[in-house]
């Protein structure tokens, strides 16, 4: 008999998303179904409009992924439904969740409850020969920025996060009055390659010591020099923005990482694409003499295969979830504060 497979759904933001995942963490399927065209309009992710369209997308992204990965609708080769319960928009959340209830219940499988983070720091296990803890992640996405310790299975610790924007945010708002589109990220990133990184002297709040982020400042400080020079090169700026952010990135999860005399250092989140920071990450895991595991762009970014990948966890260790299980916006990872 083939290898037996969860099902894993993803929608806590604005991506649609499902994989069969097996418990030797063998991806056979992941569909992602991405809305971005549908949000670049409003400049950001619009929660209602996030919410309708995983209503119409969850359906055919769950069949593409059972039919990849040749499964089909109640296959006893299925051990178990796991979703992601929070953190995430809560519209968002509920579509997932109830379609994975849903699916539990008529092929009489058991459900799991899967912390979307918790799927970030699986994510890299997906790709990589296994970490071995104590290891530090950076995760750097539109909705977060956090040094995560992990000390073992299950075992987490926030050593610290952003106190305002996140740094995809503060990219987003940065292309946003550059007049560069959403997301921004990719586009400032294209651009900053073309600029100079010392065309602007920008602040690097908060990185003379600790492990938390402030982007908010950083982001004023961008638009008040276009305030003052508007003739200033775009890609003059994006580059000096670029190399702030990732200056002070790079800087706390290597703190981090010696603070607790990790392994590895681990990138995830869409903001782990940016490419001067993967560039700067890696050279600095040489100089210290650690592992560097830098996921491919498709799984640093939201996807149902890592949340398969932590589902899995989650069942083997604590079992299946009640159908009362419900969604968590701001659900944490139970972290306990370093220090
Ligand atoms: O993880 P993600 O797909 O979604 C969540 O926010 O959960 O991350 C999206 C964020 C956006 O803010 C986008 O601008 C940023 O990741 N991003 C990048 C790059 N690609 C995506 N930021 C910098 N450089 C990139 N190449
Ligand atoms: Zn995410």
């Amino acid at each position: 008999m083939d290898a037996l497979a969860l099902l894993a759904i993803e929608t806590s933001c604005d991506e649609t998303a499902a994989a069969v995942v097996t418990e030797d963490l063998h991806v056979l399927s992941s569909v992602i179904s991405s809305q971005i065209e549908l949000h670049a309009a409003f400049g950001g992710v619009v929660p209602e409009i996030a919410g309708r369209a995983h209503v119409a997308l969850l359906e055919p992204v769950v069949a593409e992924a059972l039919e990849r990965a040749n499964r089909s609708a109640g296959d006893p080769r299925i051990a178990a439904i796991a979703v992601t319960s929070g953190p995430g928009l809560v519209g968002s959340l509920l579509v997932g969740l109830s379609g994975a209830k849903a699916l539990a219940y008529a092929w009489d499988v058991p459900f799991v409850g899967v912390n979307h983070l918790e799927g970030h720091l699986f994510a890299a296990q997906l790709e990589s020969e296994a970490l071995s803890p104590p290891y530090v992640t950076l995760l750097v996405s539109g909705g977060h920025t956090m040094l995560i310790a992990t000390l073992g299975p299950g075992d987490y610790r926030l050593m610290g996060q952003s106190i305002d924007d996140a740094a995809g945010e503060a990219y987003d708002k940065v292309a946003r009055y550059c007049g560069l589109g959403y997301p921004g990220g990719p586009a400032i990133d294209q651009l900053a390659g073309e600029g100079d990184p010392k065309a602007l002297k920008l602040p690097r709040a908060m990185k003379a010591e600790g492990f938390d982020f402030s982007f908010s400042g950083l982001k004023t400080s961008v638009i008040r020099s276009i305030e003052k020079d508007p003739s200033l090169a775009v890609a003059d700026v994006a580059a000096s923005f670029q190399a702030a952010v990732v200056d002070v990135l790079v800087t706390k999860a290597m703190r981090a990482v010696e603070a607790i005399d990790a392994t590895a250092i681990v990138l995830g989140g869409g903001v782990a694409a940016n490419s001067s920071l993967r560039q700067a990450i890696s050279e600095a895991a040489v100089e210290a003499g650690v592992r560097c595991a830098l996921p491919s762009l498709t799984m640093c970014t939201d996807n149902a295969a890592m949340i398969g990948a932590a589902g899995w966890y989650r069942f083997r260790s604590f079992g299946s979830d009640p159908f009362t299980l419900s969604a968590n916006p701001s659900l944490s990872l139970e972290l306990e504060h370093l220090s």
